[in-house]
């Protein structure tokens, strides 16, 4: 009979293996509780990225007096169509009868950040379909001037994504 025979057991090595469960537990415990060592800790660490250790931002290719200098030329030459630090219009998806569209948002939150610094600094130069070109108004140091302010109008998300995906494998390719 199994019953009877776990209960001579039980009678028999009662004492035993209450010793023998009391004397491990300590044992278990301290196991359980002790820190991870340092290699176990890398080690998980590999499989499990840490938000907090991601790179820090990129850095932004344009000094404060450029942002400066370029929200006057922003506010001279550009708000007008492009709205109130680049909010561009409601409808600029709606393309218009002719094809082309209505000026779209430049900080941050439209496409103007699949562009290449050189692409941004063209269309200013020779304007694109209703924008008139800046070439005779503006200078170059001018026309960096006004993307460097609506680039500092990015989150550091979208800025990072300009950064990396567009400039870095731009320059990567250039001979
Ligand atoms: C008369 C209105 C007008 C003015 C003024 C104007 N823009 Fe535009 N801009 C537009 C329109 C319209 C478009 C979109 C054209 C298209 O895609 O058909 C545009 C597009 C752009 C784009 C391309 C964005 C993209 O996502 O590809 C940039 C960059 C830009 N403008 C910068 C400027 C800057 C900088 C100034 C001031 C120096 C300026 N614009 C002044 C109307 C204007």
């Amino acid at each position: 009979m199994p019953s009877s025979f776990f209960s001579t057991l039980l009678i028999k090595n009662g004492l035993r293996l209450f010793s023998l469960f009391f004397g491990l537990m300590p044992g278990m415990l301290l196991w359980a509780c002790t820190p991870e060592s340092e290699d176990k800790k890398k080690h998980h660490a590999s499989h499990q990225p840490d938000i907090f250790d991601l790179p820090p931002p990129a850095e932004r290719w344009y000094s404060p007096e450029q942002v400066k200098m370029g929200e006057k030329i922003y506010l001279q030459h550009c708000q007008s169509c492009h709205g109130d630090r680049g909010v561009g219009t409601k409808d600029w998806r709606t393309p218009l009868k002719d094809g082309s569209f209505p000026p779209p948002p430049l900080d941050g939150s439209a496409h103007a950040w699949h562009h290449p610094l050189d692409d941004l600094l063209n269309t200013v130069d020779k304007g694109l379909n209703h924008m008139p070109a800046f070439g005779d108004k503006l200078d170059e140091a001018e026309r960096r001037a006004v993307i460097a302010y609506l680039q500092s109008l990015w989150p550091d998300g979208i800025y990072d994504l300009w950064h990396v995906r567009v400039e870095r494998i731009r320059l990567k390719s250039s001979p």
